[in-house]
């Protein structure tokens, strides 16, 4: 794993951006895996300038998201379509028919969970995948657990994971108990993966991942097992 060590939040997400915008010029129509949470909206907002300063182009550009709460409104302001919509996709050029979210308000979540994955295989897999970390080790809702699953599908959220999204809620009781999510698979199935991870809290699971070798009790170590992946960190999250 290579790995990036930044000064700051704002270094880290443009250091991220860049990766990213590499791919795209690249591949004008790259598929990019995206992530939600705090972690990448920095690296949006480098995304977002670099387009409408014309460094970037969206128009034949594909993204697919890595997880959705589930039961949620794509029109709830805490769904990951709001929170992706919010912080790239109306800033950018992008064609929103060509953006993928796991569907949270579909009827059946096992049956989005397969059409998902089986549309993520259809396109060969993300050409880049940007991930978060959770605190507790996750990547998407991949959590630390005797098992791991390989491909999409419907899952519940830890309590670690309902406690640290609260703040996105008004109680921990509104913070949706399910969550759709790609699997280890679907995740490792891309070309090229960059994992963010900032802030001291983040610092055991990237001490555990960057030890390099795999347990399922830090989800975030299987990244162990591919060829290119870049971590891009701050100092509190690299040295504690
Ligand atoms: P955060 O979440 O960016 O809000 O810290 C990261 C994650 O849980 O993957």
């Amino acid at each position: 794993m290579k790995v990036i060590v930044c000064k700051t939040y704002e270094e880290a997400s443009l250091e991220s951006a860049k990766i990213v915008a590499e791919v795209m010029k690249n591949k004008p129509n790259a598929i990019l895996g995206l992530a939600t949470g705090s972690t990448p909206e920095g690296m949006y907002s480098e995304l977002a300038r670099m387009n409408k300063e014309g460094e970037i182009d969206f128009k034949d550009i594909t993204t697919v998201n890595l997880d959705e709460y589930y039961p949620i409104s794509p029109d709830n302001d805490q769904s990951y379509r709001y929170f992706m919509n919010k912080n790239l996709f109306d800033r950018v050029n992008i064609d929103k028919s060509r953006t993928h979210v796991p569907d949270g308000s579909a009827p059946d979540g096992e049956k989005e969970a397969e059409r998902y994955e089986n549309y993520v295989r259809s396109l060969g897999g993300a050409d880049i995948q940007v991930l978060g970390i959770g605190r507790n080790g996750h990547i998407a809702f991949n959590e630390p657990d005797e098992e791991l699953v390989p491909v999409t599908h419907v899952t519940s959220l830890t309590a670690d994971t309902i406690d640290a999204n609260a703040r996105f809620f008004k109680s921990a009781d509104e913070v949706p108990t399910h969550a759709l999510t790609m699997g280890m698979g679907t995740i490792l199935s891309a070309k090229k993966i960059i994992i963010i991870a900032t802030g001291a809290n983040k610092h055991e699971a990237v001490k555990q991942m960057l030890k390099g070798t795999c347990t399922t009790k830090c989800p975030a170590s299987f990244l162990n097992l591919h060829k290119d992946v870049v971590l891009v960190c701050d100092e509190a999250a690299y040295n504690g």
